[in-house]
């Protein structure tokens, strides 16, 4: 049914049952593209012809691998821009578009990036003086077509993807104001349009002191039908034509009681898009940190003009009939700062990973107990409270690592305090805590408590700390705490002096059980404009929030991770989430989709959420289970402890004005259902570790889109309600409330799928009617692969760290399966420098089992062994299975059950850290 359709029939069913469409936010708080003056100006141009022309005469070698050429407007010949173009390693190309000399410097990023991207040389050849093209690293290709500019790029001979071929090419160069003493006298009525030089929105003014300065610039993917990521929005995983709608928004907002499927802003912004078909993966991310909007277009590219020159390079070819190909056409807009672009060229899934963690980093291996159940609630009121929590985890026999302070836990929201006639003792408590392995995170938001009395104000007060406005003075807002003030984290003092309020010393009654969450740090500016910071205030290096402001939260969290990890002198992995992100928050903390409600529709979009995260660098996030906002049923609140034991950060959180929902208070066999789940999630935890210490090296998130490890299969370009953990797990999670079958495509050609509850193996390339019960979601093991478990029942996942492992082997149509496990302390960096580590091949192969090191300079002490095998998909009733391991040799009972063709193998009592071969006659 076609969207229109589908639309009118939602509102009539709403009509007959008298129910009010549900919108939960207040849209008249934050800006359409209309209200902001230019996204307004940008989303018109659309010129037929663009004014933008290189000089290729001008081309300089600055040095292997970097090129530089003028840019000019034709329209506005005395402004020149300076192109300079780096091949990179990995297949991957940037572009820097800046201003040549510029009447005021434009912002470049800082902090993102992980180091200096590495140059590789290129090859040039020089098309009859009107193109350029160049090719490099090991199957990449650019061509720069002079006039006017255009830059097209070509991964293994395939036309990927084309720049400026719509001509919306817009560079807004800084000017004087006209009218002014400083004005050139030019006084160009275009320079004067509304809005460039000041902005009104409800009350506030933006003052515009140095004018327009806006970029826009069309990317556009050719051959392609999906595009994803740009996160955050509540929105579909393949992101959705804007043609009706505002463009997705990127500018870190604090949006109260979000609503979902819409392209508004969110929390957090990662600049980067990537596209997929079944030839190639190919991704463009724009270093940008202002407001940026985003539209997106379906659109066909008719190949004609240029177009049919190279239409031999399109993947797939021109529809005779009509000479078109699919396109994603994608217009992007930020207020400020340069234009300055990343190509990734793939081709596949895993080098579209690797190639922007090689420039903003991964995500690094979190301590074990991170990865663990957490619970949560706005607030556990004083510590018989939390004590009390411990107490019913204890009882009900649910496993936990770790309990969560919010705000109320402080005296009077002045951070690093306590409120100390409800937590009296807290270093007592976190010892308490400790008892079991388990850890203790408190919240530690940005915002200061304007209070002479609270030293962390007072010193910073004293000196000079604070974000100041257009006019120098301290820049006071409001917050939790009522008046507050805002540290200026981008000066490097600031942030170090910050990071020191983490130290033993200085954050009184914390201990290292302790770890950290920062929230609000978009930041949250209750009266100020749309919630946060007014755009003309200033920061250090005198940038104006306009220029620097999606990295604000992102420069708190990596201080506090600073912090932490000074704490230990660099020993133990901090652990830190934050609400507000940008491209290379990852590298210090995780993230979490925010105030979400207890809704069914909320767990729905969490998974195509949680995916836009993941492929585009934050693979360790999740939403708050059960929802945040109200209160959640029983089958609602199992249904998310179900999906989200499958999702990267797996914590409970909750409203203050919600009712408690700890695990146990919804009836016995509510409680049954919730432990199964958290249990569930404790048993594969050795093969989360073993994902997440891959994503640290290759930048594999743990949580994948089907087309991840399916890149040809057509029919999951779209997928977003099931999700891979891995290359292991298909999870279903359950989204509606009455659900008895769901239907489910096994994607891949020739594969086999195992249901991890029955054993009934199903085909991939078919569509199957599941039936499902409140035991469990549907999750599925693929055959071929390998995946270990731990199954013993424990209080926490750091007393299961040395239990013994269970290989569950899935076998493949040609009875072949393999898997790997990673062990290590689980909390300190000694895997990093002391290569205290394990890290395993299990390879089955030609009835044979076989344990091999992938990592000869790693160990670990420890006594780990292996506790059991199951082999999913064994065709027959073995006679004997013998175990090989150094010079001893066992021979473990079998048994095998024939109608599941399952073989199991007790005990067959190998060490983990050793190599073993198992032998099936
Ligand atoms: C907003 C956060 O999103 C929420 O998780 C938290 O509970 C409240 N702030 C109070 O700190």
């Amino acid at each position: 049914m076609s969207r229109f359709f589908h639309l009118l029939n939602l509102i009539f069913i709403l009509y007959i049952l008298n129910i009010p469409p549900s919108e939960n936010v207040d849209r008249n708080n934050f800006k359409t593209c209309e209200q902001s003056a230019f996204c307004r100006r940008q989303r018109k141009y659309k010129p037929d012809i663009s004014p933008y022309e290189v000089d290729l005469r001008s081309m300089k070698t600055i040095r292997s691998g970097h090129l530089q050429f003028i840019l000019h407007n034709t329209l506005k010949s005395p402004i020149k821009f300076q192109l300079d173009i780096f091949t990179l390693e990995h297949n991957s190309l940037r572009v820097k578009i800046n201003e040549k000399n510029p009447i005021r410097k434009r912002y470049e990023v800082e902090h993102a990036l992980v180091g200096e991207p590495k140059l590789v040389d290129v090859k040039l050849t020089n098309l009859d003086g009107k193109q350029v093209e160049g090719s490099f690293s090991k199957s990449a290709k650019f061509l720069l077509n002079a006039k006017p500019f255009r830059l097209d790029l070509f991964t293994n001979g395939i036309f990927v993807m084309s720049v400026n071929s719509k001509n919306m090419f817009n560079f807004e160069h800084y000017r004087t104001k006209p009218g002014t003493n400083e004005s050139t006298g030019e006084n160009n009525t275009e320079d004067n349009e509304d809005g460039m030089w000041e902005e009104t929105f409800k009350t506030h003014q933006d003052s515009k002191p140095y004018g327009p300065s806006s970029i826009g610039v069309d990317v556009n993917f050719l051959n392609f039908e999906n595009v994803y990521g740009i996160p955050e929005h509540a929105d579909a995983f393949s992101l959705r034509s804007t043609h009706d709608t505002d463009p997705y928004r990127l500018f870190n907002l604090d949006i109260f009681e979000y609503d979902i499927q819409n392209p508004m802003a969110l929390y957090g912004s990662v600049p980067y898009m990537l596209a997929h078909n079944e030839h190639a993966t190919v991704g463009f991310f724009w270093l940008n940190a202002a407001e940026g909007w985003i539209d997106v277009n379906n659109d066909k590219l008719t190949v004609q003009g240029f177009f049919s020159t190279i239409a031999s390079f399109f993947s797939t070819k021109p529809t005779a009939d009509k000479n078109e190909v699919p396109q994603v056409s994608t217009h992007w807009m930020f207020e400020s700062g340069i234009f300055d672009g990343f190509f990734f060229l793939g081709p596949t899934p895993r080098d579209i990973f690797k190639q922007y963690s090689v420039i903003t980093g991964s995500v690094p291996l979190p301590p074990l107990w991170a990865i663990a159940y957490h619970q949560c609630r706005w607030n556990y009121n004083d510590e018989d409270d939390v004590r009390s929590v411990l107490n019913g985890f204890e009882k009900n026999v649910i496993p936990l690592d770790v309990i969560w302070l919010d705000i109320e836990h402080t005296h009077g929201k002045r951070y690093f305090t306590w409120d100390t006639q409800k937590f009296p003792n807290p270093e007592k408590l976190q010892d308490d805590i400790a008892r079991y392995g388990r850890k203790l995170v408190t919240i530690s938001d940005p915002h200061i408590k304007k209070d002479d009395a609270y030293q962390v104000y007072a010193d910073a007060k004293a000196l000079g700390y604070f974000v100041k406005t257009k006019d120098g003075a301290d820049y006071e807002g409001s917050c939790w705490p009522g008046a507050s003030m805002w540290l200026d984290y981008f000066n490097p003092d600031i942030f170090q002096w910050y990071s020191q309020r983490y130290s033993l010393e200085n954050y009184k009654g914390s201990t290292g059980n302790l770890f950290i969450w920062n929230d609000m740090n978009e930041p949250s500016v209750f009266n100020g404009p749309e919630v946060t910071f007014p755009k003309d205030i200033i920061h250090y290096g005198g940038w104006e929030d306009r220029d620097v402001h999606n990295l604000y939260g992102m420069l708190q969290h990596m201080s506090t991770f600073q912090g932490l990890y000074n704490r230990s002198n660099g020993h133990i992995r901090p652990f830190i989430l934050t609400r507000s992100f940008f491209a290379g928050s990852q590298r210090t903390a995780a993230v979490w989709t925010g105030d979400n409600a207890a809704q069914w529709s909320y767990l729905k979009i969490a998974t195509p959420m949680l995916l836009s995260l993941s492929v585009t660098g934050f693979g360790f996030s999740g939403a708050d289970v059960g929802g945040f906002f109200s209160n959640p049923d029983a089958k609602l609140l199992v249904r998310w402890y179900q999906a989200a034991a499958f999702q990267p950060f797996y914590r409970e959180h909750a409203h203050i004005d919600t009712a408690r929902r700890e695990p146990w208070l919804f009836g016995p066999d509510n409680t049954r259902l919730i432990r199964k789940a958290i249990e569930q999630r404790y048993n594969y935890l050795p093969y989360w570790y073993t994902l997440f210490y891959k994503q640290e090296k290759q930048g594999i998130p743990p949580m994948l889109p089907l087309w991840a490890n399916f890149p040809k299969d057509k029919n999951v370009f779209k997928t977003e309600d099931l999700f891979m953990v891995g290359n292991g797990l298909l999870v279903c999670p359950i989204t509606e409330a009455d659900t008895n079958q769901v239907s489910i495509y096994f994607p891949g050609e020739n594969t086999i799928w195992y249901d991890t509850r029955t054993l009934i193996q199903y085909n991939g390339s078919e569509t199957v009617l599941i039936n499902v019960d409140m035991e469990s979601i549907p999750v599925f093991q693929q055959g071929g692969v390998i995946i270990p478990k731990r199954l013993r029942r424990r209080r926490s996942s750091m007393l299961a760290l040395h239990d013994p492992i269970t290989l569950v082997v899935a076998l493949d149509r040609n009875h072949e399966a393999k898997g790997e496990l990673y062990m290590d302390d689980g909390y300190t960096y000694d895997y990093k420098h002391k290569r205290q580590m394990i890290y395993r091949r299990f390879i089955f192969r030609n009835n044979e089992l076989h344990s091999k090191t992938l990592d000869f300079t790693g160990k670990f002490e420890t006594d780990a062994w292996i506790e059991r095998i199951l082999i999913f998909g064994y065709p027959k009733n073995p006679k004997k299975v013998i175990i090989n391991s150094g010079d001893k040799q066992a021979i473990p009972l079998h048994h095998y059950h024939a109608e599941s063709q399952m073989l199991t193998i007790r005990r067959p009592g190998p060490l983990v850290a050793s190599d073993w071969t198992l032998t099936i006659t």
